[in-house]
């Protein structure tokens, strides 16, 4: 493991939170007006890609996905928000919570559409692991929300493929 970010200060999660905004076309949906689930998660890993670089400072990369939920439909002239945090820090991995809102633009109506984990791994300069900044805990909601990302993640690498 590559030390050249170990000595960079302790990052909150509120300084690397990401919100992107799209609008979905008629080219990301099905006949019937359905946006693709691929879709959805194309923006669901560039969004938690921006945070968890945002918090490294550095190149990251996605090793897993999960807890993937398409939980509502998101169709074809919705606007759909991500928003994404980092709940946890190990070495080098990060887990980045992303959730994704689809908003009727003609009612204004919004929906909670899906929801997402994704665990990035910061890369130093020659494509090696290297440590990303501890998150300095700021609120109650960044202790909770650190406690159960790293049971997931211990839950994640008793799963994890080789
Ligand atoms: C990221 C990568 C360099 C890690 O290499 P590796 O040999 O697995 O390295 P390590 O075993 O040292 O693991 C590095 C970190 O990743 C974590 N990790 C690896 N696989 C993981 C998984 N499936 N889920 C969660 N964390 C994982 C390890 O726990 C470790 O975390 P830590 O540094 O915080 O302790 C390598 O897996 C890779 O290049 N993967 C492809 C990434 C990519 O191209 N993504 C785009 C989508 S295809």
């Amino acid at each position: 493991m590559s030390s050249e970010k170990a000595k960079i200060r302790e990052k909150s999660p509120s300084e690397s939170h990401a919100e992107v905004i799209v609008r979905m076309f008629p080219s990301d949906a099905n006949p019937a007006g359905n946006v693709f689930g691929g879709e959805i998660l194309k923006h669901i890993d560039m969004v938690a890609g921006i945070v968890a670089q945002r918090h490294s400072q550095s190149n990251a990369v996605t090793v897993s996905m999960d807890s993937v939920n398409f939980l509502k439909p998101v169709f074809v002239g919705n606007v759909l928000t991500l928003n994404a945090r980092i709940n946890y820090v190990h070495n080098s991995s990060m887990e980045i919570e992303v959730k994704a809102e689809a908003e009727d633009i003609v009612t204004g109506i919004k929906t909670v559409t899906g929801t997402a984990f994704v665990t990035f791994v910061a890369l130093d300069t020659n494509g090696k692991p290297t440590h990303a900044p501890k998150l300095a805990l700021k609120t109650d909601e960044d202790r909770t929300k650190f406690e159960e990302g790293k049971l997931r993640m211990e839950k994640r690498l008793k799963n994890r493929q080789k």
